[in-house]
Order: structure tokens, then sequence, then C-alpha cells
């Protein structure tokens, strides 16, 4: 063993899930994350928790409405997912900017993104202060997913994606990285 520092750490427990939660802004305009903190809490009933930055415009959507729809991007989805986790939408409209298309939830009032592997609509119930995030901790409400789309991304620490499927497929060679 020796000692690392958090990068050496970060990339080399790569890679994790990365997921999109799409929230509503207080003009009702909705707004996408990448994020890669995220986790389920409870089995019964099923809850997940995401973990949002402070300074994000995302954490300014989450405060104004307490809902979100976490989304699993699927391989082809590489190029508009990355732009999720490094473009603000303070600034920028992401599903204008992207080629994602919004679908109505069935229960909450910010959209999945289509062509998703799997949407999670989760409504917060609780949420923690954790150094500079927040932790958002939601109840699912309803699930909807793309049997097809059996290959989503994973990011290796900040720097790019990687697609894996859930039979064990994965692809090394995706564009989108710094
Ligand atoms: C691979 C990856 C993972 C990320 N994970 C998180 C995360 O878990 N939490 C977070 O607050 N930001 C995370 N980010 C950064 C945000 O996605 C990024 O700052 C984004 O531009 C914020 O958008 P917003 O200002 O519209 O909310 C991640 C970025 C990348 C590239």
């Amino acid at each position: 063993m020796k000692e690392l520092d958090r990068h050496e750490a970060f990339e080399l427990a790569s890679p994790y899930p990365y997921t999109l939660a799409v929230t509503l802004d207080k003009r009702d305009r909705p707004n996408i994350i990448g994020l890669s903190w995220w986790m389920f809490t409870s089995w019964s009933p099923l809850m997940i928790a995401i973990s949002v930055g402070h300074e994000r415009y995302s954490h300014e959507c989450l405060e104004h409405h307490k809902e979100f729809v976490l989304c699993f991007p699927s391989e082809g989805q590489e190029k508009d997912a990355w732009l999720c986790g490094t473009k603000s939408g303070k600034k920028t409209d992401k599903f204008q900017e992207t080629g994602f298309k919004p679908v109505h939830s069935k229960l909450v009032r910010p959209p999945l993104i289509d062509g998703v592997t799997v949407a999670y609509e989760c409504r917060i119930v609780n949420q923690v202060e954790t150094g500079d995030h927040t932790l958002y901790i939601a109840e699912v409400v309803a699930i909807h997913g793309n049997p097809e789309k059996i290959n989503h991304l994973y990011s290796i620490h900040y720097t790019k994606l990687v697609s894996i499927g859930s039979k064990g497929d994965i692809r090394f060679d995706l564009k989108y990285q710094h």
C-alpha cells in the first residue's frame, strides 16, 4: 500500500456511475446537472440521495422546488451528458443547447430526459449540510427506463466518460473528455 492524494485515489477507484439530475428553476425552466455523488439510501421505501455543491445553479433550483429526476444517460448521449457536467445553467438553457428532449414525468414537475437507460422521479424529504455541498435525500415516486439501452455512462475521476453495460460490455473509446 502507498499513501495517495485525493486525485490519485479518485482516479484509481473509478469508474463511478454518472447521472443527470433534472430540476426546475424559479421560472419553472428545467435545468440539468451531471452528478457522480449520488447513492441509494433505503430499499423500502426506495430512497436516493444526491450531493450538490452550494455554488451550482442546481442548488438554487432544488432550494426553490424540492423535486428532481435522476437519469442514467445511455451510450450515445455522452456529448450532451458531458456538457451538463461542465456548463452552468446560470447562463445556459441546457435542454436547448443539448439535443436532450424533455418528456413529462408521471408524478413530479421536472421532466425526464428521453432516451436515458433509467430515470427515477424523486421528491426530497430531508437535507443535510455537508461541507461545501448539500445532501438532498429523496423518496423515489416513479421509475422509467429503456430496456434496449443497456450501456450507460461512468466517469473516470472528473476527466472522462466511459460506457459500461449491465451485460458487462465495456467501451473505453468515448470521445468526451477534458
Ligand atoms: C464527472 C462529473 C461528476 C460531477 N459530479 C458532481 C456532483 O456529484 N455534485 C455536484 O455538485 N457537481 C458535480 N459535478 C459538477 C457539475 O455537474 C457542474 O459544476 C455543472 O456545471 C453544474 O451545473 P449547474 O450550475 O447548472 O447546476 C460533476 C461534474 C462531472 C464532470
